[in-house]
């Protein structure tokens, strides 16, 4: 199966390298992003031949929606679509605006409602099966600090996953949802301080942020036919974060006495 496939934030970071994995395996893709400039440059890099790219806010639905047709079009059929599109925001909530935090919902978790909903609907006229991949994070699935709507928008997207992964199964879609620790982008470059990477450090067993073409890896699994029974999953990419607890390297060694 020739991947055709749409990524929301496709000009950057993890949509970006998605769209470089889906590519050098030979399938087509379709770049929204707000971001003019990124959008200039991934097609530079790309060539125009398997890629499309086109200016879309994931909070105007009707531009989603017209965006995600011309892709389908451009690429003679959707067979998946990445909701990569978002921001970071890391303000305590004693600190934070009501209006901050509706901003975060809207493109973190209203955006990627209207990503999936629209690509299901142009999958579902054509008739084609197909497979929705979602960006949430280890915030949405543990308490952050200082990431209430973050991680309320990331919740939000993990639940939003396991819906329409019920409900679009019997048209043959499947939707999951990636769950990064820190992963080196722009994103992160824009939100961490030196002491706060040291903090995340602290905390991830391999001891290292992750990659985006690590995330590409499994989101290109997940959009391809090998991934055919998987569907409502929020998989960890995460260097062992999810899985941690007390993390000391100098055991006390205990042969046999309760903790
Ligand atoms: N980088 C990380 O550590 C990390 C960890 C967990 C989850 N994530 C999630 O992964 C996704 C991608 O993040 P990234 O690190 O690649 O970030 P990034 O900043 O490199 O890329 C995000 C892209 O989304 C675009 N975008 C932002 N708002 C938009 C809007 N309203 N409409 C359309 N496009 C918009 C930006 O222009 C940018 O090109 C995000 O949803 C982020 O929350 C990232």
């Amino acid at each position: 199966m020739i991947s055709k496939t749409v990524i929301t934030g496709g000009a950057s970071g993890i949509g970006l390298a998605i769209a470089a994995k889906l590519l050098a395996d030979g399938g087509k893709v379709c770049l929204l992003d707000q971001s003019d400039a990124n959008l200039v440059a991934a097609q530079e890099r790309f060539g125009s031949e398997r890629v499309m790219t086109a200016t879309a806010d994931v909070r105007d639905d009707a531009a989603l929606n017209l965006a995600i047709r011309a892709g389908a079009e451009f690429m003679g059929g959707l067979t998946g679509c990445v909701a990569s599109a978002g921001i970071g925001y890391r303000v305590p909530i004693l600190e934070s605006e009501t209006s901050d935090f509706e901003r975060v919902i809207a493109i973190n978790l209203t955006g990627v409602y209207s990503t999936l909903r629209n690509a299901a609907q142009v999958m579902i006229e054509r008739g084609t099966r197909g497979s929705l991949v979602s960006l949430a994070s280890v915030c949405g699935v543990r308490g952050c600090a200082d990431r209430a709507a973050y991680g309320a928008a990331k919740a939000g997207v993990i639940n939003l996953t396991q819906v329409a992964a019920i409900e679009f199964a019997k048209h043959g879609i499947r939707a999951n949802a990636l769950c990064p620790a820190p992963i080196n982008t722009p994103l992160i470059d824009g939100v961490q301080s030196a002491q706060h990477k040291a903090e995340w450090l602290s905390t991830i067993p391999m001891d290292r942020y992750g990659e985006p073409a690590e995330v590409a890896e499994l989101a290109s699994f997940l959009l391809g036919d090998k991934a055919s029974y998987i569907t409502g999953q929020a998989i960890g990419v995460d260097g062992g974060w999810m899985g941690t607890g007390l993390q000391t390297a100098d055991t006390h060694i205990s042969r046999g006495a309760a903790e």
